[in-house]
């Protein structure tokens, strides 16, 4: 039962005693208030999951408090009765934030299909918060890193979190650009709206406009219903333009003029919609000089940059390399249900000598091979990583090898056919080397290999973890 606490706040003694003995017949915690001041009493004491209010009552009317809810993070949903009955006091009451409305008299089975209605909708909200939960413990949203660059940059997010000031992330790829819009979001006061992304480089050009702006019914061939756009999702919330340096200088324009007066039409209709939406850019490659090739217009350079964000290479910062190692390991270990012990000394020399060239990324996808790699129980070594361009050849029992790196075809990517020593491998074992030739060469971005091998990401994870010999991937073969 996802509603279990409900404040019923009436006055009407005869109308409260029997809301609440009705409701406690079915084993809800209920809380009587005949008054507002009781309510918030109850309201600042314990968390609540719904509340029944009468709109007039002796100290006030309950759309004050209704009002006052809208701005609490999180909050109880709020059925309003009203006896008197007009229908502009419900409608006034559903605008103000209410779930529902009872006009009173009402019967047991109204109360009973409202509270049903506000049972699902809260069954929903908890299942959607659970999921967008799990993509973030997926995901592991948390910037991690102690060096000293790295506590500059949280300071500075910290600062700008709080302001509505638009702000444009540059960094390498790998760097974590995404991340700290991410964490931007999190920390300002717009947390509890949406986060929407748009990524400006995977759209289509023909499409970016719609996918930003919406559109309207038969505004193109194949829009066969209106779309709301981005901005208007993220209406209230973030939005991110990831990769903005990719988009076309006629939809520039178009950014320019929502970045400057907050307002957009959608494509193919003439209504103008305005949206308040924070707006976070990121770019990996120097927008400055984008500007001065003129294949990014300056005017809108100067819109995004209004606060400059800087995210370092991880070579720039390789305090952060043993402990991001270790996050990692600890992360993979748990996603993989293998176990390891811990690093060897000659690993973290090789991390720590290694230039990152794709940054964070590129030393989560060595750390998460390398537990998949590394024997049960053992210490990761230097050879589990791959790093120096050649990946670690895959022996049949699943682990590499040292001793045959030298000689081995597999080094190179699944030749087919007989190996070197006359040996023939299994259409398994081909499968694999082929898979680990295509990591090497995607840098280990798991959603590239996936694209190149015309494969989803998902039977790569999945083929992933099944040579890590963990059982219980995921089966539903998606993309297959
Ligand atoms: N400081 C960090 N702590 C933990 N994880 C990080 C950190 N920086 C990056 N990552 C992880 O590295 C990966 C890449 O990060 P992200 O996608 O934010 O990079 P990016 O700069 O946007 O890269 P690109 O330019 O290629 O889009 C993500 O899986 C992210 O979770
Ligand atoms: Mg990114």
């Amino acid at each position: 039962m996802p509603i279990e606490k409900i404040i019923v706040l009436e006055d009407d003694l005869i109308i409260r005693k029997n809301l609440e003995q009705q409701l406690r017949a079915r084993r809800y915690d209920v809380a009587a208030a005949p008054t507002l001041a009781a309510a918030q009493e109850y309201l600042a004491k314990d968390t609540w999951d719904l509340v029944i209010a009468d709109v007039r009552l002796p100290d006030g009317e309950a759309t004050s408090l209704l009002r006052e809810l809208q701005s609490r993070p999180t909050r109880p949903l709020v059925i309003m009765m009203s006896g008197y009955g007009s229908v502009e006091s419900a409608v006034e009451c559903m605008r103000g934030g209410a779930f529902d409305y009872l006009i009173k008299p009402f019967s047991n089975e109204q109360l009973e299909v409202c509270i049903q209605k506000a049972e699902d909708f809260t069954r929903l909200v908890k299942v959607n918060a659970y999921l967008n939960q799990e993509e973030d413990a997926e995901t592991g949203y948390e910037l991690l890193g102690h060096s000293p660059a790295m506590e500059q940059l949280r300071a500075l997010l910290r600062k700008v979190a709080r302001t509505q000031a638009t702000v444009l992330i540059q960094g390498e790829s790998g760097t974590g650009k995404e991340l700290v819009a991410r964490a931007l979001h999190k920390q300002s006061p717009r947390a509890a709206a949406p986060f929407i992304k748009v990524n400006c480089a995977a759209v289509p050009e023909n499409l970016i406009e719609s996918e930003f702006f919406g559109h309207e019914k038969g505004a193109f061939t194949g829009a066969m219903n209106k779309r709301e756009g981005r901005f208007e999702l993220a209406h209230g919330g973030t939005i991110l333009l990831d990769e903005v340096s990719e988009i076309s200088p006629q939809v520039q324009a178009k950014l320019l003029r929502v970045l400057q007066e907050r307002e957009l039409e959608r494509v193919g209709g003439n209504r103008t919609i305005k949206v308040d939406v924070r707006v976070l850019a990121t770019t990996n490659r120097h927008l400055e000089q984008s500007v001065e090739r003129k294949e990014f217009r300056q005017d809108l350079f100067f819109r995004l940059n209004v606060v400059p964000v800087h995210v370092p290479a991880l070579r720039d910062r390789r305090a952060d390399i043993p402990f991001l190692a270790e996050q990692f390991m600890h992360r993979f270990v748990r996603k993989h249900g293998v176990r390891v012990a811990g690093f060897s000394k000659e690993c973290l020399a090789a991390l720590a000598a290694h230039d990152w060239p794709g940054n964070v990324r590129e030393l989560q996808n060595v750390i998460e091979r390398a537990v998949i790699l590394c024997g049960d129980g053992e210490p990761l070594g230097p050879d589990h990583l791959g790093l120096g361009g050649v990946v670690a050849p895959v022996t049949a029992a699943g682990t590499p090898s040292a001793t045959d790196s030298a000689g081995a075809p597999a080094a190179s990517g699944a030749q087919p056919g007989p190996d070197a020593d006359g040996q023939f491998p299994t259409l398994g074992e081909l499968e694999k080397r082929h898979i680990f030739a295509a990591l090497a060469r995607c840098n280990d971005n798991r959603t590239h290999a996936a694209k190149l091998l015309d494969i989803s990401i998902r039977t790569l994870r999945n083929k992933l973890n099944e040579y890590a010999g963990k059982t219980g991937a995921d089966t539903d073969g998606e993309g297959e």
